[in-house]
């Protein structure tokens, strides 16, 4: 989400995180599975000449068949089910009738909210054959991520996850996007805590057990800094770098963490075909 309006909702609407309890994780256990496995049917969906269109009426489809409903679609007006941000776009790419072009890497971003919980997850695929450099920093997304999760336990606080994100990502020379953040979610889609994947003095907030929020780092090859387009959702990087996401919905548990968008077919990282 935008990271403005999520510093509104941290500090003016609902400072305090809502506290979930098992009914909630069994919610979002439910929720998180169904949005894991449309993004390994999108993964498997995901080859040359595909269109992103086809993959978002793949997703809504998917949404139906299954009595759950795409938390983007009409959002503040977003017209799709998902978000596909190819190469240089940073998220909220807007599927459209242009087919994917081998080399290409795309963020699929998929929202589902079944029985009222959101489980909310992107993944990066390859178009066919993607080069050295790309998969590199999709690697390296995927990393950061999984940093950031681990990061999460009680006794913690938010900027544990920015400071796991943000060391290991500029360690590795890429840079962490700022316009952007996680957030809280469960009921409602977004809601507290914010979550910065790099670290701010000026925002923290400690962990509780019961908490669910999203841990989703956009990593650039080049330089932070993002624009949206004249479409009024489409970000991209200001210096057309390569852009790369990942996305988790998790709870903070008695003791650490716990996922709810675990892929069942192990996709959850990209591979490029065998040479
Ligand atoms: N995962 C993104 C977010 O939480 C997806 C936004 S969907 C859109 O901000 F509708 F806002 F584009
Ligand atoms: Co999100």
């Amino acid at each position: 989400m935008q990271q403005e309006q999520a510093t509104a909702q941290g500090t003016r609407r609902a400072p305090e995180p809502p506290i979930h309890g098992p009914e909630g994780f069994e919610g979002m256990r439910r929720a998180g599975r169904l949005t894991a496995e449309a993004l390994d049917l999108l993964m498997e969906a995901t080859q040359p000449g595909v269109t992103t269109e086809a993959l978002d009426k793949l997703a809504y489809e998917f949404a139906m068949d299954h009595g759950a409903y795409p938390a983007s679609l009409l959002y503040r007006g977003y017209p799709k089910s998902i978000c596909t941000s190819i190469n240089h776009v940073v998220c909220h790419g807007i599927p459209n009738d242009k087919p994917l072009r081998e080399g290409d890497i795309v963020n699929l971003d998929i929202c589902l909210i079944l029985d009222g919980w959101h489980g909310d997850s992107s993944r990066m695929a390859y178009v066919g054959e993607v080069p050295r450099k790309a998969q590199r920093l999709c690697e390296i997304t995927y990393e950061a991520l999984m940093r950031g999760v681990a990061a999460v336990k009680p006794g913690g606080s938010t900027n544990d996850i920015g400071r796991a994100i943000q060391t290991y990502a500029e360690s590795e020379r890429c840079s962490v996007v700022r316009d952007f953040c996680g957030h809280g979610l469960g009921r409602t889609y977004h809601d507290a805590p914010t979550i910065l994947h790099y670290v701010e003095a000026s925002y923290d907030v400690p962990f509780k057990p019961g908490q669910f929020f999203t841990v989703e780092p956009m990593i650039n090859l080049g330089r932070p800094a993002v624009k949206v387009l004249g479409d009024g959702w489409t970000a991209v990087t200001r210096d057309r770098s390569l852009s790369a996401q990942f996305e988790h919905t998790v709870g903070v548990t008695e003791t650490g963490v716990e996922i709810f968008t675990i892929s069942p077919k192990g996709l959850h990282q990209p591979v490029n075909p065998a040479a």
